[in-house]
């Protein structure tokens, strides 16, 4: 199964994707859990000791991982460097492993003129793909709001976009946009899932029903946001939430089983 998790800021992105990631861990899938969001802080939600995640740099840093596999250091506008890198051995190699998951940092690409392709970016580019093309295990990538990192060829590698929104109007703009976005580019299923929800906000889940692909609606959970204060992973210190986005799992596999 191959997973994307997308959605405007701070609605809970990382939150959902290393839960999703520990989940799929304790039922004995090989996970590998992918930090494509610059800011990156999957390591936490994951509840990857802070030691393990310094062990290993965001692949973008990798300046000679770089430069020997694509033939151009990173940054480089070099004339000649190698758009299919290869990448096969990187995701054992260079990932950190914690509770049965393995996480790989990709990092920051800094951004030249529009038409810039960069040799870090051809082999982000090149190693996405891999991971959701090639790549038996189970492959959770955690986005940026942006789907940058995953082009036409990708995308038809993902089983699903799951699309996370806070109650409220705004929030659902977003997900229209990266739905419609999504469907662009080819992925194929694109589904939500409500987080943040209180008592106050009942009716709103249930009008999404009738229009989208609801996978399940999260409660605002006191416990979420103290694992996170105390660097915790919600998978062990907010059991109801994991329970929750569990059940959001089971609802997704048996909708990817069906097609
Ligand atoms: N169900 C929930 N109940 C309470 N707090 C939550 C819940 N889900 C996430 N949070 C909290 O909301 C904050 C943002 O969550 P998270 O970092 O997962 O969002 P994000 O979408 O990945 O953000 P960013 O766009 O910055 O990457 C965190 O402090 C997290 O602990
Ligand atoms: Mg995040």
């Amino acid at each position: 199964m191959k997973l994307a998790v997308s959605g405007k800021g701070g609605v809970g992105k990382t939150t959902v994707a290393g839960t999703l990631a520990r989940i799929l861990a304790a039922r004995g899938m090989r996970v590998f859990a992918i930090d494509a969001d610059p800011d990156a802080n999957l390591a936490s939600a994951i509840g990857v000791p802070l030691e393990t995640a310094a062990a290993t740099r965001p692949i973008s840093e990798m300046s000679d991982l770089i430069r020997e596999r694509t033939g151009a250091a990173p940054g480089e506008s070099a004339p000649v460097y190698k758009m299919n890198p290869r990448v096969d051995d990187i995701p054992a190699r260079m990932s950190a492993e914690a509770h049965g998951v393995r996480l790989l940092r990709l990092g920051t690409v800094k951004k030249g003129g529009a038409g810039c392709i960069c040799p870090e970016s051809a082999l982000l580019r090149a190693l996405v793909s891999h991971l959701l093309l090639a790549e038996k295990d189970v492959v959770i990538v955690d986005m940026e709001a942006g789907l940058e990192h995953l082009g036409r060829a990708t995308a038809r590698g993902v089983d699903a976009m799951l699309v996370v929104v806070e109650p409220g109007r705004r929030s659902l703009q977003t997900a229209e946009a990266i739905s419609r976005l999504a469907a662009d580019i080819g992925i194929g299923r694109v589904a939500l899932v409500v987080n943040k929800v209180t008592g106050a906000d009942a009716g709103f889940c249930d009008r999404l029903e009738e229009k989208y692909d609801l996978l399940g609606c999260l409660s605002f959970d006191e416990e979420v946001r103290l694992a996170d204060l105390n660097g915790q992973a919600p998978y062990d210190a907010a059991p109801r939430y994991a329970t929750a986005v569990a059940r959001v799992l089971d609802k997704l596999e048996t909708a990817i089983a069906k097609t």
